[in-house]
C-alpha cells in the first residue's frame, strides 16, 4: 500500500507523517508531495518518498498519484492568503487532486475538513448528518471552500472518499494556542473553541484511513473539553482582559462538535481529552 499525504509542511501533515510512518507495515510506503524539495528533506529521512510540486499544477497531481493506493489530502491554504487562493487550492485543487486519483485508481481518499464548514451553532453539539448552514462568525472563503471540496469530492462516482472535520489543533509545540488569543480576546467570556491535540487528530485521520466499509461517510475529530475564551487567556499566561466579561455570547454552540459517531463506529478515544490532560502530560 502506498499512501499520499499533502500538507506535510504544515502543522498538521508534519505531526501526522511521522506517526503514520510508524504504523507502516512491511511493504507499505508513504509518499508526501512538498512545494520545495528541501521541506521534503526530513520525511525522505524517515523513509517516505517526496514529490515535489504545487497541489494546483496538473502535472504534479499526475505524479503524485501515480501508483498510490490511498490519498490524505491534508493540504489547505487559509493562513492570511486572498479568497482566490482559498478557493483555488481548498476547492479547485482538492477536487482535481481527487479526479487525478480516482483515474490512477486509487481506492481510498481522506479528506481533511474543519468544524467551520458547519457554519451557524444548533443549540446542541454538531453532528455530521447536519447540513451547511453557512452564516456566522467565521464563515468566508475558508469555509466555503472547504464545504464545497467536501461536497464535490463525496459526489464523484466511484471514488472512496472519507472526511474528518479538525476542531482547533494545538500541541506538540505548535504555536496555535497563543494564536487563539487573536480571537478569544474579542469574545464574550463564555465563548468556547472546540480543541483537539495533534495526537488526536492524527489519531483519528488514521482511523479514517484504515477503516473499512466508511465509504462516503464524514466524523467529526475533536477532545471532549471545549475550553472558554477566559480558559485560553488563562492557558497562555495572559491576563484576562475585563471586556470579556461585558460582552455576550451570541452562539454558545458555535462549531461545538459531537464526537460520537466516531467514537462509536471507529474506536475513537482521546488520548488527551482536554487541553488540561495535555498540558499535565508536558504535551502543550
Ligand atoms: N490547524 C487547525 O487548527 C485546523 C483546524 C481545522 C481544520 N484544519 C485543516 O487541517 C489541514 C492542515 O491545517 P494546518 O493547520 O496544518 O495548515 P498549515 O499549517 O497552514 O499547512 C498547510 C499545508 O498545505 C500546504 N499547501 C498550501 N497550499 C499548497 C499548494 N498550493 N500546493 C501544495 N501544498 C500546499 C502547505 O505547504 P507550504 O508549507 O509549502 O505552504 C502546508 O504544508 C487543512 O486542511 C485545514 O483546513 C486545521
Amino acid at each position: 500500500m502506498l499512501t499520499l499525504v499533502t500538507g506535510t509542511t504544515g502543522q498538521v501533515g508534519r505531526r501526522f507523517v511521522p506517526r503514520l510512518l510508524a504504523q507502516t507495515r512491511p511493504g507499505e510506503k508513504v509518499r508526501v508531495l512538498v512545494r520545495d524539495a528541501a521541506g521534503g528533506e526530513r520525511f525522505a529521512e524517515l523513509g517516505a518518498d517526496v514529490v515535489v510540486g504545487d497541489l494546483r499544477d496538473a502535472e504534479t497531481l499526475g505524479k503524485a498519484v501515480a501508483g498510490v493506493d490511498a490519498v490524505v489530502n491534508v493540504a489547505a491554504s487559509f493562513r492570511g492568503v486572498p479568497d482566490e487562493e482559498a478557493w483555488a487550492v481548498n476547492r479547485d485543487a482538492a477536487v482535481e487532486l481527487g479526479r487525478a486519483a480516482l483515474a490512477s485508481g486509487v481506492r481510498r481518499f481522506v479528506q481533511v475538513s474543519t468544524g467551520l464548514v458547519y457554519g451557524v451553532g444548533r443549540g446542541r453539539p454538531l453532528t455530521e448528518d447536519d447540513p451547511v448552514q453557512p452564516g456566522g462568525a467565521m464563515w468566508g472563503a475558508y469555509a466555503e471552500s472547504k464545504a464545497e471540496a467536501e461536497r464535490e469530492l463525496l459526489a464523484l462516482d466511484g471514488l472512496d472518499v472519507r472526511v474528518g472535520r479538525l476542531p482547533f489543533v494545538y500541541g506538540e509545540g505548535d504555536p496555535h494556542l497563543a494564536q487563539s488569543l487573536m480571537w478569544a480576546r474579542n469574545w464574550a467570556a463564555t465563548q468556547r473553541l472546540q480543541m483537539g491535540h495533534h495526537a488526536d487528530v492524527a489519531q483519528g485521520l488514521l482511523r479514517l484511513l484504515y477503516a473499512p466499509g466508511i465509504a462516503g461517510r464524514i466524523y467529526n475529530i475533536a477532545d471532549d473539553a471545549p475550553v472558554t475564551a477566559v480558559e485560553l487567556h488563562q492557558l497562555n499566561g495572559v491576563e484576562v482582559p475585563a471586556e470579556l466579561h461585558t460582552r455576550t455570547d451570541s452562539d454558545p454552540w458555535f462549531v461545538i462538535t459531537s464526537t460520537d459517531r466516531i467514537r462509536r463506529e471507529l474506536g475513537y478515544r482521546p488520548l488527551y481529552p482536554s487541553v488540561y490532560a495535555a498540558r499535565d502530560a508536558g504535551a502543550l
